[in-house]
């Protein structure tokens, strides 16, 4: 029996609520599936939207190895240079090379490197270029210094989702889709060896409409007029999946999906 690498991958965090609700199932969370790799989307966990860099380095001080996000990367401007300094902190690799941060790095871990990659969709989406081409060129920049690689496809359209399951098919160990809050049921080892999920879900609260205050939600759309939003506090859950990886170069063995309540985090 060959050696496994584990990695569990958390959908977007949102607010507080949803970064007690990792703190507090992490543990668990370990015992459970012993992971040697973690990997978190907070691109919700400051206030909903963003990430600042003191919530960065909770997450990474609780263990978590690298940090993914998405289109709401540059919503607090203190995480700039944080972007530009901390390594295993990602915005979408096909950003604009001008935007701070970048979209890849390597993490180590049981002797295993894990290349890690954020990009962002291009369908109802803004990023400055394109995400096919760019996977591509970060996969060749990584090439030779990584055993696995795990592909955060933050995007909306679950087409363009599904396609990079395809495109990156047999070349990378795991494409997981975030960005739209729901867990998709399609979670599948591809042909290729690839472990794929159209969408994680998100960590936090679910009695909310994809994280903001229901009420607050349902009177912006039901009124048609400006409210402000504020995030839910309604029923926190835990949405992430695991990915299991043989010792063979960019190839999963399962992926399993990880829907946990967490009634006690408040
Ligand atoms: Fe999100
Ligand atoms: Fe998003």
């Amino acid at each position: 029996m060959s050696e496994t690498v584990s990695i569990l991958f958390v959908g977007d965090v949102v607010g507080g609520l949803g970064k007690r609700t990792l703190l507090a199932l992490l543990p668990s969370l370990r015992d459970r599936y012993a992971p040697d790799f973690i990997v978190v989307n907070g691109e919700n966990a400051a206030g909903g939207v963003g990430i600042t860099p003191k919530i960065a380095r909770e997450m990474l001080a609780a263990g978590v190895d690298a940090i993914t996000l998405g289109n709401h990367t540059y919503r607090h401007r203190e995480v700039y240079a944080y972007l530009d300094e901390e390594e295993r902190i990602l915005r979408p690799a096909n950003f604009l090379a001008s935007q701070p941060g970048h979209g890849w790095c390597v993490v180590r871990a049981s002797g295993t490197r894990l290349g890690v990659v954020s990009l962002s969709g291009n369908l109802f989406m803004k990023a400055g270029r394109a995400v096919f081409p760019e996977v591509d060129s970060a996969l060749h920049a990584l090439a030779g210094k990584v055993d696995h690689v795990l592909v955060d496809m933050h995007a909306e359209a679950t087409s363009e989702k599904v396609a990079m399951g395809w495109h990156l098919d047999g070349r990378v160990t795991a494409v997981v889709g975030t960005h739209t809050h729901v867990p998709t049921a399609d979670a599948r080892i591809l042909p290729g060896g690839t472990a794929y999920i159209t969408d994680v879900g998100m960590t936090g609260p679910r009695g909310g409409v994809i994280g903001v205050n229901r009420d607050q939600a349902l009177t912006s759309m039901v009124t048609q007029m400006p409210i402000r939003f504020e995030t839910s506090s309604e029923d926190p859950w835990l949405n992430g999946v695991v990915i299991r990886a043989s010792d063979e170069p960019m190839r999963a063995l399962e992926i399993e999906q990880v829907l946990l309540p967490a009634p006690g985090v408040v």
